[in-house]
């Protein structure tokens, strides 16, 4: 039966140049490299520039992918942005990006789901393709989540990053099969129960304020490892796909020991896990697009390859999305 499919058609990326290491931090707060790398793998992370904002990031991630899928820039009708840190409370930063790239047509708007943004944003993205509404559609994870950190917090600034990743996706005819190109499935979750273990203690109506990041630290990370696994075996169960059949997991990268937890608990090899924590610490919404364009620049990630994609952050939200690149 023929369907359309959304497929991945570009990718790109945008890291500020600033890095910021841990011996770095540890001139800030209270903290070394050894405790850092311990617990969460991160050695490094890379800070926006003063005035560098999140639309810049976002642009610059935007451009590389639109280049990368080698389409005229007016055929995108669609714009997501997903972003914890929007330039401006509004408009929408995708506003931003759409009036930069010279856009005056389609829709552009902003996702607010913390981490799992981007995750959250593509599925959007499927749904406008699979219905028709959208024909060609960037989606983009860009943040300046150094913006939102307590500098004198150890337990919290060590572990967050700044940067950008996107993709153009656009609708094909697939066999309605597993072989098909493009998403196969997508499962989105939240629970807000669970708010008050992740957030942001400020905000428009609450204290005319930004505010700054809270985290029950082991508590988030006590739900990730389940949350993610159980979303995982939901996308394998819609699919019929067993984890054997996956050629790459680009996860959320949040704590390389939450990825090593969540690969076991599913049974998938280290080598198949796309890893860029080490390197750019957590980048929140923009993790997810940022790992995945490193995986198909270095040339692991090849064209008909199965991906596997998750995110879990505040809300608690979390998700999946398997897709063949
Ligand atoms: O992307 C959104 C999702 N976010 C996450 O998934 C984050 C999930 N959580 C984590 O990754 C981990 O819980 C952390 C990396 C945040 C913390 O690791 P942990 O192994 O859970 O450590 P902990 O919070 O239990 O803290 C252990 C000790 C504490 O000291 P005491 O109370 O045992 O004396 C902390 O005060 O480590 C201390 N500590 C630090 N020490 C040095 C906390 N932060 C630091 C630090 N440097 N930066």
């Amino acid at each position: 039966m023929s369907v359309i499919r959304t497929v991945v058609a570009g990718v790109g990326s945008y890291l500020p140049a600033r890095v910021v290491t841990n011996d770095d931090m540890s001139k800030i707060v209270d903290t070394t490299d050894e405790w850092i790398v311990e617990r969460t793998g991160i050695h490094q992370r890379h800070i926006a520039a003063e005035g560098e904002m999140t639309s810049h990031l976002a642009l610059a991630a935007a451009r590389e992918a639109i280049a990368d899928a080698g389409i005229d820039v007016q055929e995108i009708d669609t714009i997501i942005l997903a972003t914890t840190t929007p330039d401006y409370t509004f408009p929408a930063t995708a506003t931003t990006v759409q009036a930069e790239l010279g856009l005056h047509h389609g829709a552009a708007f902003d996702v607010q789901a913390v981490c799992s943004g981007f995750v959250y944003a593509l599925t959007i993205a499927d749904t406008f393709v699979k219905t028709g509404q959208s024909k060609v559609a960037l989606v983009i994870g860009a943040e300046t989540f150094s913006r939102l950190l307590d500098w004198t917090d150890r337990t919290t600034c060590v572990l967050f990053g700044d940067g950008a990743g996107a993709v153009v996706v656009r609708g094909e005819t697939g066999e309605g099969t597993n072989a098909d190109r493009g998403i196969l499935t997508a499962h989105l979750h939240s629970d807000g129960r669970y708010k008050d273990k992740l957030y942001v203690d400020g905000g428009p109506s609450s204290t005319q304020s930004t505010g700054h990041v809270r985290m029950e630290g082991r508590e988030v990370f006590r739900h990730a490892v389940v949350n993610i696994a159980e979303a995982i075996n939901e996308s394998l169960e819609a699919t019929g796909l067993k984890a054997d059949d996956i050629d790459w997991f680009v996860p959320h990268q949040a704590n390389k020991r939450i990825l090593d937890g969540t690969a076991r608990r599913i049974g998938l090899p280290p080598e198949k896990v796309v890893m860029t924590v080490g390197e750019q610490g957590n980048t929140s919404a923009a993790s997810v697009p940022l790992a995945l364009d490193k995986a198909v620049k270095d040339g692991r990630i090849k064209k008909n390859d199965l991906v596997l994609l998750e995110a879990m952050g505040g809300g608690f939200t979390w998700g999946s999305l398997l897709f063949r690149f």
